[in-house]
């Protein structure tokens, strides 16, 4: 089968381990302990196997164990496409994190390619009543998901964008000092605009083709004002257009920075941010059970799934049909709870993991 697994994972000097060794398959993977063992931590490190900051989006010095504050490595093998990789991947003081695959250093893009990865964490579960930021940031994952240029789109479009605001703010009226950076923008950001159209297209698809136990979110772009340029000639148009009233802002308001999500639970026709708090996780855990049935028909092989506290907010039921969406999907899901009976549903289909915390430093052990 052509899957996709993290394996032979250790942690040294990352947050509350010291040296951690984990070896599991490619079965789900079930973590308990007690609040501050190290569950959480385990799980940050599996998703900084992916682009970016990981699930905490913390800055890498921030992840290396206290009080020493030496820098941190993650070292691993990810089975992807047929293949086998050993990834790598550190930081040295406070210098930004490294990553080497197959030995050889690589970009974090080249991360994306080889492993794909959704999660879902207990900050999200304000998701659909906070600001349009963690909305926009959710919807750039799921889009990186299926599309790995897409955090070099964004990065290319927020660099033009800085820049641009910075003539803005030093009211420059020059229109030659924009036309450079408002092509950049118009460029990545039509791109960036269409990547996520697209996805939401595909989780559509996802949740409509499956029989599923969590109920089905219906999700519309808006921007925070206007309309979103439909071509990039349109959108650098309408850059230029701006400009003047952009000065008196201090910043550029078209664009997709301007974008919201807003969800609807379908089969209610309700606001996600009208429902209740169950049903708003369950909103969430569709779309993460969506992404990552779509992300298996492009590719074969479902992402590294990762699910921290999932369980808690779930009765029996709901857990037992989580656990069949998973175990059915074939991913390899990294999951925690304070204790193992939250896994009792998955039985034998899993590996159970305990986490201690003793000194201040976290302790694994394999269960059987
Ligand atoms: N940079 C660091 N250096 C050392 N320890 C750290 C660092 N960052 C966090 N910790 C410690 O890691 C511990 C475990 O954190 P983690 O979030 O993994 O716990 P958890 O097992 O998920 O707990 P909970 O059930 O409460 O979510 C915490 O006690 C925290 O103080
Ligand atoms: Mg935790």
């Amino acid at each position: 089968m052509n899957e996709l697994a993290l394996t032979n994972l250790t942690l040294s000097h990352f947050r509350s381990h010291l040296t951690t060794r984990i070896e599991v398959d490619a079965r789900p993977v079930a973590i308990f302990g007690s609040n501050g063992a190290g569950k959480t931590n385990i799980l940050e490190a599996v998703s900084m196997f992916s682009p970016g900051r990981g699930m905490r989006r913390m800055a890498a010095k921030d992840m290396a164990r206290r009080p020493e504050a030496i820098g941190w490595k993650l070292t691993g093998l990810l089975s992807s496409q047929g293949r086998v990789h050993e990834v790598e991947t550190y930081s040295e003081g406070e210098a930004a994190r490294l990553v080497k695959i197959d030995g050889k250093p690589a970009a974090q893009t080249a991360l994306g390619r080889l492993a794909r990865m959704v999660w879902l964490i207990p900050s999200m579960d304000r998701l659909w009543i906070e600001g349009a930021e963690g909305r926009r940031r959710f919807l750039d994952r799921t889009t990186l998901s299926f599309f790995p240029e897409h955090s070099d789109l964004s990065l290319e479009y927020e660099k033009a964008m800085r820049e641009r605001n910075r003539l803005l703010k030093a009211e420059v009226r020059d229109a030659h000092w924009y036309a450079a950076l408002e092509a950049q923008m118009a460029k990545s950001g039509s791109a960036i605009y269409s990547n996520r159209l697209k996805a939401l297209d595909r989780l559509q698809e996802a949740q409509e083709a499956a029989e599923t136990g969590f109920p089905s979110a219906e999700l519309v772009l808006m921007q925070s004002e206007g309309e979103m340029p439909e071509t990039e000639d349109d959108f650098a148009e309408a850059l230029a257009e701006s400009r003047f009233r952009d000065m008196a802002a201090g910043r550029t308001l078209v664009g997709p920075h301007r974008t919201d999500m807003h969800g609807v639970y379908a089969a209610k026709g309700v606001p996600a941010k009208d429902c209740s708090t169950g049903e708003q996780k369950a909103l969430l855990i569709s779309l993460i059970l969506a992404n990552a049935r779509a992300l298996k028909e492009e590719l074969g092989a479902p992402p590294i799934v990762l699910l921290d506290e999932v369980a808690a907010h779930l009765d029996a039921d709901r857990r037992a049909a989580l656990y069949d969406e998973i175990c059915a999907l074939g991913a390899q899901a990294w999951m925690t709870g304070t204790g193992p009976e939250l896994f009792a549903e998955l039985g034998g289909r899993s590996q159970l993991l305990r986490v201690d915390e003793a000194d201040g430093n976290s302790h694994v052990t394999a269960l059987v």
